[in-house]
């Protein structure tokens, strides 16, 4: 029997140095696909898994998604005054319970893994998750809930993994596999961020985490890896041993919002998705190229 997971933490406290001067003044995190922010899609994702407490590692210049899971008492004041049921149900359905969403400030930029860290003392002895907001994923059932199924077959650690060019693993967390049943694998090590020529495989670690609460006793000790900094795929390594560890080939399909093209392409993903936007997009895509 695995423990249940209920805890979701969301590292958010990153600039966004890519979107200036769209994230001066409001967090990368809530830049919208379509019409929600991307937070928005994390929390969603996290709740359709399970999850019922939320916690936020935050940063300076971040309020606005304090705000977002908030009431807006001015707001839902004149809808009601003018009997905008629909959108005051959007407003409430965003609503986590009050007193299950917490905030924690990463003081510092010190990398993924000290950012993890940062939210130790809201997660004690139990398994959970963690969301990169950045990474947003299309499928259905959500890739958290898959990997929740998974997790119940096999325990331990469970990341959503992609296979990727060769010439990318320098930009993710890669799997030194043991075994692989084509949706399922096992790893024996990892690598963060290795150069194509001497990475273990082309599995790639996509932003989404289910954890044991071993991993905190790597992450405090604070050891700087790949770029100088306290990354999260060291300290899993290092726990490989004691907790199995798998990566999950998710069913879905997975946008890199932390860049433009990417979170383009989210975009007209996500409006082609929707049955109101469906028609309307493809005609103004047809019309535009
Ligand atoms: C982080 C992790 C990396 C993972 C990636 C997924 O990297 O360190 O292991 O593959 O997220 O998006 P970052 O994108 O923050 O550089």
């Amino acid at each position: 029997m695995t423990k249940p997971i209920k805890k979701a933490i969301f590292p958010v406290a990153g600039l966004g140095t890519r979107f200036l001067p769209a994230t001066k003044a409001i967090p990368k995190e809530m830049l919208p696909v379509v019409d929600r922010p991307l937070i928005q899609y994390a929390v969603d994702e996290a709740r359709d898994a399970g999850i019922e407490e939320f916690i936020f590692v935050t940063g300076r210049g971040k309020g606005a998604m304090e705000d977002h899971f908030d009431h807006s008492v001015e707001l839902e004041q004149v809808l009601e005054e003018r009997n905008k049921i629909e959108a005051l149900e959007i407003l409430h359905e965003a609503m986590p319970t009050a007193g299950h969403i917490a905030y924690v400030r990463q003081q510092k930029p010190l990398g993924l893994g000290h950012a993890v860290w940062c939210a130790r003392n809201f997660i004690h002895d139990e398994p959970f998750v963690v969301v990169l907001p950045d990474d947003l994923i299309l499928a259905a059932p959500g890739c958290l809930r898959q990997m929740v199924e998974a997790y119940q077959e096999v325990g331990g650690n469970v990341v959503a993994v992609e296979d990727v060019p060769r010439e990318h693993t320098n930009r993710y967390g890669i799997l030194d596999i043991v075994s692989d049943n084509g949706r399922l694998a096992e790893a024996k090590g990892l690598v963060e961020k290795p150069d194509p020529a001497v990475a273990p495989s082309t599995l790639s670690i996509i932003g989404r985490y289910i954890l044991q609460p071993e991993v905190f006793a790597e992450l405090d000790r604070h050891e700087k890896g790949a770029g100088g900094e306290i990354q999260l795929t060291d300290a899993m390594a290092k726990t490989i041993g004691k907790v199995p560890f798998h990566g999950l080939r998710f069913e879905g399909e997975r946008y890199d919002c932390g860049s433009k093209l990417g979170f383009i392409e989210a975009n007209l993903a996500f409006a082609l998705a929707s049955d109101e936007l469906h028609d309307g997009v493809t005609d103004l895509i047809k019309k535009l190229v």
